[in-house]
């Protein structure tokens, strides 16, 4: 891939990752991935925005073949996708300086082993001349790690964030093209790296809705040129309210659990609850995650293996406490053979979710009638905690 004009003497370059299939061994990538890095033209000084993943440096070698000089290199943020390839670039430009937080400086020298005396640090607001226009540098720690931090070029009005409000998305295109695609992947990606850091994201969508900006180009995916659809898209997702959704994980051994979950979801439908069931022995980690954003409501399904939980459920609580999303309530439903303890287990996994407990239903055995009942009863009383939280 070429050299890609967005802007009077801005470029993007970078690579399109269409075979990558995991992200940090953990991450599914249905859709693949990019890494965009940029470049800034001044009259006499050139910046580099980010480099690409060590895997594909030799892509973005290539592209900066025609490039002579660089005397700014901008890390955004230490993460190797963004940064893997800086050793070599600096090899290549080795008057380059390394401009970054002072987090990130320390991270550069531990992660990618670079010279302390070619990085400096930069502070938040603080602007650096390219001779005829400047940049200037925005700190917005936790996106998602403690050094991130982002460009603007005011006279494009172009704001470059890194991962803050890009998509695992490999596309052709430069530009969003289709607005549900792109919405999706940026929700996936919103909910698997930024949503513990909700509050925090609130202040810098404040702080980028004050500024002019006709561009959002990020790190990842296709760029903005309607701000406002990423910005309205990540109002509504760090937005305080949780909305009138359940999520059910379950996982079941002989059918029993799978019964009541099939039960409960149509009570819970039948009541205008909308619901997303994921069976945890086939989940996408990814879309459980999506519907972590906006569930008021968390309901795990597990039968009874050695007194607790299914090991499978451990997993989903794990990511629901590290995600740290909306919900307000949680409860548990269970099927065991002649003892049980996984309701209190499961409790004691979930200590960063800030929930109400809903009374459990726990059934010896298949469902009888009377179990069915149950679950009826905790479709209601579901519906009830919604509407007293005012999300109904
Ligand atoms: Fe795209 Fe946090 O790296």
């Amino acid at each position: 891939m070429k050299l890609r004009e967005i802007g009077k003497n801005v470029y993007w370059l970078g690579a399109i990752d269409w075979d990558r299939r995991l992200f940090d061994s953990l991450i599914p990538l249905p859709d693949g991935t990019s890494y965009n890095a940029y470049l800034v033209k001044g009259s006499e000084k050139t910046v580099l925005l980010d480099t690409v993943d060590e895997t594909m440096t030799e892509l973005l070698m290539a592209q900066l073949e025609q490039v002579p000089k660089i005397d700014y290199i901008v890390i955004h943020h230490v993460e190797q996708d963004h940064a893997g390839s800086l050793p070599t670039v600096m090899a290549k430009y080795p008057g380059a300086r390394v401009l970054c937080t002072p987090k990130a400086k320390e991270l550069i020298i531990d992660h990618l082993l670079v010279d302390p005396a070619k990085v400096d640090t930069v502070a938040d607001g603080q602007k650096i001349s390219l001779g005829d226009r400047e940049i200037e540098f925005l700190h917005m720690p936790w996106v998602h790690w403690p050094e991130t931090m982002a460009t603007w070029l005011p006279d494009d009005q172009i704001l470059f964030t890194c991962d803050l409000f890009g998509s695992h998305l490999a596309t052709s295109s430069l530009y969003v093209t289709d607005k549900a695609r792109a919405y999706e992947s940026a929700k996936r990606y919103y909910a698997e790296i930024m949503m513990p850091f909700r509050k925090l994201i609130q202040k810098y969508i404040a702080r980028v809705s004050q500024m002019p900006v006709r561009l959002i180009a990020p790190s990842h995916g296709p760029l903005h040129e309607d701000p406002s659809f990423i910005l309205d898209a990540y109002r509504d997702w760090t937005s305080d309210k949780s909305k009138n959704e359940v999520v059910v994980a379950y996982i079941s051994m002989h059918g029993s659990t799978r019964r009541m979950v099939d039960y409960l979801v149509a009570c819970l439908a039948e009541r205008g609850i909308e619901v997303h069931r994921f069976d945890l022995t086939t989940v996408d980690l990814g879309k459980l995650a999506i519907a972590l954003v906006d569930a008021s409501t968390i309901i795990l399904g597990t039968p009874t293996v050695h007194v607790g939980p299914h090991p499978n459920v451990f997993m989903a609580t794990h990511l629901a406490n590290a995600l740290r999303p909306k919900l307000k309530f949680a409860s548990i439903i269970n099927s065991y053979g002649w003892g049980t303890k996984a309701v209190e287990k499961i409790a004691e996994l979930i200590p960063n979710l800030n929930v109400n407990i809903i009374d459990p239903v726990v059934v010896k055995g298949f469902p009888k009638q009377d179990d069915l009942n149950a679950l009826e009863e905790l479709a209601q009383r579901v519906l009830d905690a919604h509407k007293e939280a005012g999300v109904v």
